[in-house]
């Protein structure tokens, strides 16, 4: 079940979603007309959908043409239609004398028994507005992969979205599971924030979000849609400028919506109708004439019968008449004449109330182009440091210590402490059988002991050898859930140093941007290994030793070069060597080649808050082009692959904030951040 609701509801934002119509099974709409407006009743095999319809029916239905409002002096109380007077009954007609005139000419009425109604095509508006049921949104075998034990599926997601909200609009969904509501609101140009407590959630999100290929919808305001919006509505194409302002929305399919008050209005009918008369009147008159009848506009047989049809005239009582005369061959050709003309009236007032007719948007179906591909935009997922218990109550008042209440919470945060200590152990444990991975296997740190030590910060005192010799490396193990701040790490360091140990290795699970930038503190050389999501479930992971459960991805070893030959003066290149190893036989920080490194991305000018990607370069080893291409099925232009295959980007200004910052990943998805000053 969905709820909706709203503060106010004159605010609220509403798009309505419509499904197509149709006349199968529908008893209302079981009459159509041919090609040439002679009308017909369905079969019950046509109406079931089991036999076709001729090709060009129109089909229809009867529509009331009154209603339930209390009649005013000015409102038709008699009509007159095809030589009888119809009265609204104790309703209103819907519409005044000029109107129903017009319907009249439009051949819009149909007197059934003794109402007068109104003709309804199908084709006036071929859809039904979705209500407040949505037996679409079921699961089916073709509905999206599951990755999520709860996952919603999209299609439920989707009309919710394209219901309540314009392209640009923000989308919160605070229960994110596998990224259902993030991974369509990028599909349809909405802005979105996404949260959930369960890391596990937040992988599947990214690694669904960043894998996600969309259709390239037509912007409104770009100048293929100002195109696509002239072939569309059959005008000129906008000169205005654009600006690829996804805010301005898609260019839409849209089906028109006929309604009997938009032909009520059409005055063109009128003087369409009054032409055609010119032709149809002087006919009618020669007909009536020839044959000796007072055949009105209605009463006019579609065509004589046949010569054998002995029956047939006599019902239009003309059995007088020698079809294979004279006289005869000249009526079947002047009625001909006139029915031909007769179409053509209608032809040209149908379109006439087309071309007047509203239009209502299809939200769902935006135009796309066919031969891009659209990806997911950037976007980055954020942690929160550990949340602290506080001795305040929640209306504000500190607790005393010895009430119940205090002693129920102590009693809960004692338990939290516990799990906390729980937590440690178990990570501690793995530590001391998977050891601490780097970039290449020989430099693993494989501890020869590992035992807690009662430090502030520092957890364990780890063992390990350096050539012949033993070295201490004091641990320092992050929160379960949040981020290890710098000077976290700061402080863990000094008390490192104070207890006289070689290296400070920290693991955790996140890392902020500037504890990247710390990797020394006097003597102690700080390794950032980073704990794999895997240990959140460390209470079920079997032990074994395998998998990279720690992982050091050390600093990026950069240089900044001046433009060179392609760039201009005063601006800047950044080459990447490598990342900084710390080699545990030898002690050393050496950088190592920029094999390791998957892509990495500049922010040319960084604010210090956000890592905006302003350049990315991939170096992969696995030739990512060819991965890329088949991914993307499609030709890439190799030039412009060989600037982005690249260790040294291309050349850009100097930043205006003073800072540019260079992210590197390696191929285990690990990054790590550096941001150099750059006058
Ligand atoms: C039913 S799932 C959402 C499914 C999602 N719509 C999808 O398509 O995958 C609910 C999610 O809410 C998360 N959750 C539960 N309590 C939460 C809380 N207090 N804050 C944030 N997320 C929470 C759970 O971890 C779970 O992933």
């Amino acid at each position: 079940m969905l709820l909706w609701y709203t503060k106010d509801k004159a605010k609220v934002k509403y798009r309505p979603l419509f499904d197509d119509r149709t006349y199968v099974g529908d008893d209302n709409l079981r009459f159509f007309e041919d090609e040439s407006y002679a009308p017909f009743t369905m079969s019950p095999e046509q109406l079931a959908g089991f036999a076709p319809l001729p090709t060009g029916a129109k089909v229809y239905h009867p529509n009331p043409i009154t209603s339930a409002r209390s009649s005013g002096e000015n409102d038709v109380r008699l009509f007159e239609f095809k030589g009888r007077k119809f009265s609204p009954g104790t309703r209103t007609f819907s519409t005044n004398e000029m109107g129903l005139s017009r319907l009249r000419n439009a051949d819009r009425l149909l007197a059934i028994g003794n109402t007068l109604r109104f003709k309804r095509y199908l084709d006036d508006f071929r859809v039904m507005t979705r209500n407040n049921i949505w037996d679409n949104t079921r699961q089916s075998g073709f509905s999206d992969a599951k990755v999520y034990v709860v996952q919603t599926p999209s299609i439920a997601i989707q009309q919710a979205i394209l219901m309540t909200t314009d392209p640009g609009d923000l989308i919160l969904d605070p229960t994110c599971g596998s990224g259902t509501t993030a991974y369509v609101a990028e599909q349809w140009g909405r802005r979105w924030i996404t949260i959930d407590t369960s890391r596990v959630a937040l992988a599947l999100a990214r690694a669904r979000i960043m894998g996600a290929r969309y259709p390239y919808y037509l912007l409104a305001d770009s100048r293929e849609g100002q195109l696509k919006e002239a072939e569309v509505t059959r005008s000129a194409p906008s000169s205005a400028p654009v600006h690829g302002d996804v805010r301005q929305g898609f260019v839409y399919e849209r089906v028109p919506h006929i309604t009997l008050k938009s032909i009520a209005n059409n005055a063109e009918i009128d003087v369409i109708w009054a032409q055609h008369q010119q032709v149809l009147e002087p006919l009618r008159a020669q007909i009536n004439a020839l044959l000796g009848t007072a055949w009105q506009e209605w009463e006019l047989p579609r065509a004589l019968p046949d010569a054998g049809d002995v029956g047939g005239w006599k019902t239009i009582k003309l059995d007088s008449i020698n079809p294979l005369s004279d006289k005869g061959h000249k009526a079947k050709t002047l009625i001909n004449q006139w029915w031909q003309a007769r179409i053509a009236r209608q032809k040209e007032i149908d379109a006439s109330i087309a071309a007047k007719a509203e239009f209502e948007f299809l939200y769902d179906k935006p135009f796309s182009d066919k031969k891009k591909v659209r990806v997911a935009g950037p976007f980055t997922v954020e942690s929160l440091l550990p949340h602290r218990v506080l001795g305040v109550g929640a209306d504000d008042e500190l607790i005393d210590p010895a009430s119940p209440k205090a002693m129920e919470r102590q009693a809960h945060y004692n338990d939290e402490r516990n799990a906390e200590r729980n937590f440690v152990q178990i990570i501690l444990e793995n530590l001391k059988t998977a050891g601490v991975q780097q970039a290449h296997k020989q430099d693993k740190i494989t501890f020869t002991s590992l035992t807690p030590w009662p430090g502030e910060l520092v957890c364990a005192e780890g063992r390990y050898a350096e050539g012949d010799a033993e070295k201490r490396a004091a641990i320092f193990i992050g929160p379960e859930f949040g981020t290890v701040a710098r000077p976290d790490l700061v402080a863990a360091a000094r008390e490192a140093g104070d207890a006289g140990f070689d290296v400070l290795i920290a693991c955790a699970f996140n890392y902020d941007a500037h504890s990247s930038e710390f990797d020394k503190l006097g003597r102690i050389p700080v390794l950032k290994a980073r704990m794999n999501a895997d240990l959140h479930m460390a209470d079920d992971l079997k032990n074994t030793g395998k998998g990279n459960l720690f992982v050091i991805f050390g600093e990026p070893d950069i240089d900044i070069l001046d433009a060179g030959p392609e760039g201009a003066d005063g601006q800047l290149r950044v080459k990447v060597n490598g990342v900084d190893v710390f080699h545990p036989n030898t002690g050393e920080v050496r950088s190592d080649g920029a094999d390791g490194i998957a892509c990495w991305f500049i922010d040319t000018d960084y604010n210090e808050e956000s890592f905006f990607v302003r350049h990315a370069y991939f170096l992969g080893a696995n030739d990512p082009y060819k991965s890329l291409k088949t991914t993307l099925k499609a030709e890439m232009d190799a030039e412009a692959w060989a600037s982005l295959n690249s260790d040294t980007s291309r050349p850009f200004e100097k930043p205006k904030s003073g800072r540019i910052a260079v992210k590197v990943i390696n191929h285990l998805g690990d990054e790590v951040m550096k941001v150099f000053r750059v006058s």
